[in-house]
């Protein structure tokens, strides 16, 4: 009890609201639009850090009035929100909605937005700054930004921001990453890019840097003389879903390695920055993606697996294969599981492994980071029969069960000398209690107040795009054989164990 109320006590004198903007959507009539954004600009304004000087502009090819789309978001409000909705702050919230209907690559539909956002910006007062959220097909992103650029929608004049949210997957590889910055960069300033990462918003990922730089105790071990090893795992019991068509042209190592892991590598490894100033941070981060050297073709061949699931028993359900799921080509070479081993090659962390895995269909949902110590001089113990005592693992949960495990050995009760293992928990929920949140909200208030710190900057994309690339170059040039070569419901293919057995480690059991 007490502990509630101190978050309570935090959290309420930290409140401070966003200033005046409107948020223009495009893509509004999307996915991502009912599920994440407008859910979360609502948990803004439950949590007040919406400015009352606030509006929505949905953009998206479909033809709607205003009304319209506020009826479909007020029905889908009530699935997505995650809770029960307050009535009085929705109704609030939905007399700030309203709609435009256009083609992304018609310069009319941008004149009529402009006219749009004379008006709303005119009657709530927004003072003229504008968030721009970028919620299409990538393949739409260069057009949306030249036609927002052709149409004026977003130069910066007295004193009033204007900004561009830009969804992953930002690019297909290297050279089309930087084609993409290239484009976007002849209309806007790097300050006005936003490229999101939604595992940024996470409150587990972000406390990465809490737990490392606001504690004496870790920073002193966080190094190659304490830490033997890495192991990043990104597990999900979901298959590809309705995303066929997206994942054939993506497979698991474009959608999940160069954003969302190398993001969880970088927060684990990068030196402590000098200040928490949106680019001394990301200058730390950088310098890891820097450092992970990128794989010869001999290199990718030995330290990286990919993997295709077959059909097989997911949480107690049977299960299709990859290759019969919908809009997928049933001879598909695409991964859906990968493990890699990589080295940041820098002073602290030479010769550290870094291993991670990620995977579609495996046994459960779960994101965890566990650094490996070293484990202790056996001596002492020797004499008194304990043959192996088990190395200190720091475990830090993203999701689900978020929280944090310290495992150690500690004697067993008994007249004789026998060791166990013990676990040290911080489990979030139990202490600062159920949060009602999508992930996006964080994201959104931080590009609001124009803090783009959990954000990409150019540099770190291509940075992480360069790690990757020669991976894919060696999987196009040697298509995989023996997919599927992993079943729904396990672990992935057994050459993943093995990339661990060559080095005598094995991946944590998760269950
Ligand atoms: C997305 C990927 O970026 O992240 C999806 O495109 C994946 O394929 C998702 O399922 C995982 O996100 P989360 O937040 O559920 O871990």
């Amino acid at each position: 009890m007490q502990s509630d109320a101190h978050v309570q006590q935090i959290t309420s004198s930290n409140v401070k609201p966003a200033g005046p903007s409107v948020a223009v959507i495009f893509g509004a009539s999307g996915d991502l639009t009912k599920r994440k954004l407008i859910p979360s600009l609502y948990n803004l304004a439950v949590s007040k850090y919406l400015s009352k000087d606030f509006a929505v502009v949905g953009f998206a090819r479909p033809e709607m009035t205003h009304e319209e789309f506020r009826a479909k978001l007020d029905q889908e409000i009530k699935v997505y929100a995650g809770g029960s909705v307050d009535q009085a702050i929705w109704a609030w919230f939905m007399e700030r909605i309203y709609y435009q209907a256009g083609e992304f690559a018609d310069p009319k539909a941008y004149e009529a937005l402009k006219t749009l956002l004379a008006e709303v910006e005119g009657r709530h007062n927004t003072q003229g700054n504008r968030l721009f959220y970028l919620a299409t097909l990538p393949s739409f992103f260069s057009t949306v930004v030249e036609q927002l650029g052709a149409a004026g929608l977003v130069e910066e004049q007295g004193g009033q921001w204007r900004r561009v949210i830009i969804e992953k997957p930002f690019g297909h590889d290297l050279e089309s990453a930087r084609a993409l910055n290239k484009g976007i960069s002849q209309v806007l300033a790097e300050r006005q890019i936003y490229r999101i990462d939604h595992y940024l918003g996470k409150e587990t990922v972000q406390n990465l840097m809490a737990l490392r730089f606001g504690n004496g105790i870790f920073e002193p071990i966080w190094n190659r003389r304490f830490i033997d090893h890495i192991e990043i795992t990104v597990a999900e019991e979901l298959g590809v879903e309705q995303r066929g068509p997206y994942y054939e042209e993506a497979g698991a190592l474009r959608d999940m390695v160069p954003n969302h892991i190398l993001q969880l590598i970088a927060l684990t490894a990068m030196e402590p920055p000098i200040s928490f100033d949106a680019d001394a941070v990301r200058d730390e981060k950088f310098k890891v993606l820097k450092a992970i050297s990128p794989m010869s073709p001999e290199e990718v061949l030995q330290r990286a697996v990919r993997g295709q699931y077959g059909e097989g028993i997911v949480a107690d359900t049977l299960v299709r294969s990859y290759r019969k799921e919908d809009r997928v080509n049933p001879e598909s070479n695409i991964e859906t599981f990968v493990a890699l081993k990589l080295f940041v090659d820098n002073w602290r962390w030479a010769k550290v492994p870094f291993y991670l895995r990620t995977g579609k269909r495996m046994p459960k949902r779960v994101t965890e980071i566990a650094i490996q110590f070293h484990r202790p001089p056996l001596l002492l113990f020797r004499h008194v029969g304990v043959e192996q005592l088990e190395p200190n693992t720091l475990v830090i949960r993203i999701q689900p069960n978020e929280g944090i495990t310290l495992t150690f050995g500690a004697k067993i009760p008994g007249p004789k000398m026998e060791m166990g293992g013990v676990n040290m928990d911080f489990n979030y929920a139990d202490h600062f209690g159920v949060q009602t949140s999508t992930g996006y909200e964080t994201l959104l208030y931080e590009c609001m107040i124009g803090d783009a710190t959990p954000f990409q900057r150019a540099d770190m994309l291509d940075a992480g795009w360069a790690v990757v690339q020669p991976i894919l170059d060696v999987w196009k040039a040697l298509p995989a054989r023996d997919f599927p070569n992993y079943s729904s419901g396990s672990w992935g293919p057994k050459e993943a164990d093995a990339l661990l057995e060559r080095d005598g480690k094995h991946w944590r059991h998760l269950g």
